[in-house]
């Protein structure tokens, strides 16, 4: 048997062709395309199907799927009542997890799943990966009304996807520079290798489970800190601190009593994010787009950067995506309990890319495990014990 390697770390757990990281360069490609060619050229749209069928598409072919994503963002009334009955002041993750699970009621079509096609046809792959891309952003823009006591603001198909979220969320004509940095954070969040929820998608997926059931266990997996649920971290972590000239005294006091710094160390990145230096131009981008101020919050965050380069750069941790996403959601005002909902938003994308992947050429995971429990024993009956 081979070792036991807590976290799987270093194991492969799949051969894709998705998305590659260099870890030691600090490189990131979806499809062989560096993530800085398409934070710059690229459309959140324009990438999903780049994600999903591995090419960059023709504009016959993008146009085609940006209108099937325009026209799968209603949703039915039913799943919208669901979500009233929703205690308001529950975790928007636990929400989605619970509105994406739904869907599967709502929309069925998982019988291709258990026929004797397997999935070949990717018509059905597809159009199911529509479904719950379109509705992902619905479903999270639909929840900031309903859980205030108001009723949700409905899509509209004439604005892009990350228009119209911020339509839906704001219930305002979106500001095209906020829109379009909305865009490159989707871009950003799309597709990520094998981190542990594309795992856990990947492992519900082998079984053959419906896609809703997929990007459910997903979303559940990319709820926790550890993973999506750090941006939020790193906004309750920086209004903490306060202001930049708090920060060493903050810091010292935190690694001492080894502590975690939100945001920062990455399992696969030994120097810094690629992702976070071009979420940290956004926020700067921002600033100007308002008259040039930065905030406190973003001051103390190139404050605690800079620290901790002393103390971490020496252990390979430095600045995650979520660290500078965090800083950017916050001042583009969304509440921060929806940052990593925003998060699974764009990361559908890459979860239906290697769910797709995992059906062309499926084998239901079963790891084996190292038991370290009694050996085999004789039941005692309870009167003798
Ligand atoms: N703050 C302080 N120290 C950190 C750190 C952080 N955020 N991340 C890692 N380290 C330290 C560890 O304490 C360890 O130090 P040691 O060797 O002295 O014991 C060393 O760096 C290696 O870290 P390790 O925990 O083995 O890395 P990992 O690959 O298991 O974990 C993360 C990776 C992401 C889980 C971890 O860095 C972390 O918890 N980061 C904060 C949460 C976060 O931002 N998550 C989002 C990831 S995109």
């Amino acid at each position: 048997m081979s070792d036991y390697l807590p976290g799987l770390e270093g194991v492969p757990a799949t051969k894709s062709n998705i998305s590659d990281i260099d870890g030691e360069k600090g490189i990131l490609a979806y499809r062989g395309y560096a993530i800085e060619d398409l934070a710059e050229h690229s459309s959140f749209e324009e990438t999903t199907l780049l994600l999903l069928d591995g090419r960059l598409p023709t504009s016959r072919t993008l146009a085609v799927f940006d209108d099937q994503l325009r026209t799968n963002r209603r949703i039915k009334f039913n799943i919208r009542e669901m979500m009233r009955n929703m205690p308001g002041s529950g975790h928007p993750m636990e929400m989605l997890q619970t509105a994406v699970a739904s869907l599967g009621m709502f929309y069925p079509g998982n019988e291709c799943l258990t026929g004797s096609d397997l999935c070949e046809d990717l018509n059905y792959v597809h159009n199911m990966s529509v479904k719950i891309i379109a509705r992902m952003a619905t479903l999270v823009a639909m929840w900031e009304h309903i859980r205030n006591g108001y009723d949700p603001v409905e899509p509209r198909i004439d604005l892009t996807y990350a228009e119209n979220f911020l339509h839906m969320l704001t219930n305002k004509e979106p500001d095209p520079m906020l829109a379009r940095i909305l865009d490159v954070c989707l871009i950003l969040h799309a597709e990520h290798t094998i981190n542990a929820s594309t795992f856990a998608a990947l492992v519900a997926g082998s079984t053959l489970a419906s896609p809703y059931g997929v990007v459910a266990a997903a979303v559940g997996t990319l709820s926790g800190p550890l993973h999506g649920g750090a941006n939020e971290r790193v906004v309750d972590m920086l209004k903490e601190i306060g202001r930049p000239e708090k920060v060493k005294a903050w810091l010292d006091q935190k690694l001492k009593n080894k502590e975690l710094i939100w945001g920062m160390g990455h399992r696969e990145y030994k120097v810094k994010d690629p992702r976070a230096p071009i979420l940290e131009k956004l926020v700067h981008k921002l600033a100007e787009h308002r008259g040039g101020k930065t905030s406190p919050l973003f001051e103390t965050a190139l404050a605690l950067e800079e620290a901790a380069r002393d103390h971490l750069a020496e252990k390979g941790v430095y600045p995650n995506v979520d660290y500078y996403s965090g800083i950017l959601y916050s001042e583009m005002g969304f509440p921060t309990d929806q940052f990593t909902s925003i998060f699974a938003v764009a990361r559908s994308a890459g979860w239906l890319a290697h769910w797709r992947e995992q059906l062309a050429d499926n084998r239901i995971f079963r790891p084996t495990q190292v038991y370290v429990g009694e050996p085999l024993r004789p039941y005692v009956v309870i009167e003798e014990r």
